[in-house]
């Protein structure tokens, strides 16, 4: 009998979308349908982690055994992330987090009065940042989704936010990424490049936890 591979550990993780309030009825927000970090928290409850799994809006059912928040926005997702992010062994940003919210959204649905209208944005705090700066800190792994220079912008976030893994995907690839059943990652640490070739979502899930059991445990 050998025990499972994330037996004992506890994993904390963010999926989805979020929404940014433009006013009551509006709300600005991205393609992110969940698959990806729904895979994660199914793949990792099987491998015998105790899964928490903040999530913004998306159509999916709870993965078994898996302890579910669901928020709207950043800001929600940022304070569900840091009330759970205590006695984790493991944190992976897989959500879509907008990066500015609406600097004052309305407080009754807006008018269709003018031609044009402007909407000041204002930045989000950064998650998966936040998570990185605590100490002590779980081991922290980032998704980074690019249409170009993949591999160059994925090295920049690993490096500037301080991760101990970035699991990059090229989104601009048809069949993959957002709102897809398929995809493909290289999973850069600062040792080097996995290649993790496309392959349906679960099985992707399950290679990426392999990968963070193996660097988790390197002195
Ligand atoms: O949900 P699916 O339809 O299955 O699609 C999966 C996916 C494409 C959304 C997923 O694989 C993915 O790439 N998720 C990260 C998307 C993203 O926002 O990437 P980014 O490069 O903009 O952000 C980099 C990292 O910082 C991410 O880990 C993100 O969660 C985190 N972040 C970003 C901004 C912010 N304010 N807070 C954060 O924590």
């Amino acid at each position: 009998f050998t025990a499972p591979l994330l037996q004992g550990q506890r994993l904390l993780l963010t999926a989805g979308p979020t929404r940014e309030a433009i006013d009551p009825v509006r709300y600005i927000s991205n393609h992110s349908s969940g698959k990806m970090g729904f895979a994660l928290a199914t793949a990792a409850a099987a491998m015998g982690a105790e899964v928490t799994l903040v999530t913004g809006p998306v159509n999916l059912p709870t993965p078994a055994g898996v302890k579910r928040i669901d928020v709207e926005s950043a800001e929600q997702m940022l304070a569900a992330v840091m009330a759970n992010i205590a006695e984790q062994q493991i944190f992976i940003g897989c959500a879509a987090v907008a990066d500015y919210r609406v600097a004052n959204p309305a407080e009754n649905k807006l008018k269709k009065t003018n031609d044009t209208m402007q909407l000041q944005l204002v930045k989000n705090p950064d998650i998966l940042a936040t998570v990185a700066a605590q100490t002590p800190r779980p081991f922290t792994v980032g998704f980074a989704a690019e249409t170009h220079n993949l591999a160059q912008y994925a090295l920049d976030k690993l490096h500037r936010k301080q991760l101990d893994m970035i699991a990059a995907n090229d989104v601009s690839v048809a069949g993959q990424g957002f709102n897809a059943d398929n995809n493909a990652l290289k999973v850069f640490t600062k040792d080097g490049c996995h290649d993790l070739p496309a392959t349906d979502k679960l099985n992707l899930a399950k290679q990426l936890l392999n990968l963070i059991v193996n660097y988790k445990s390197k002195p």
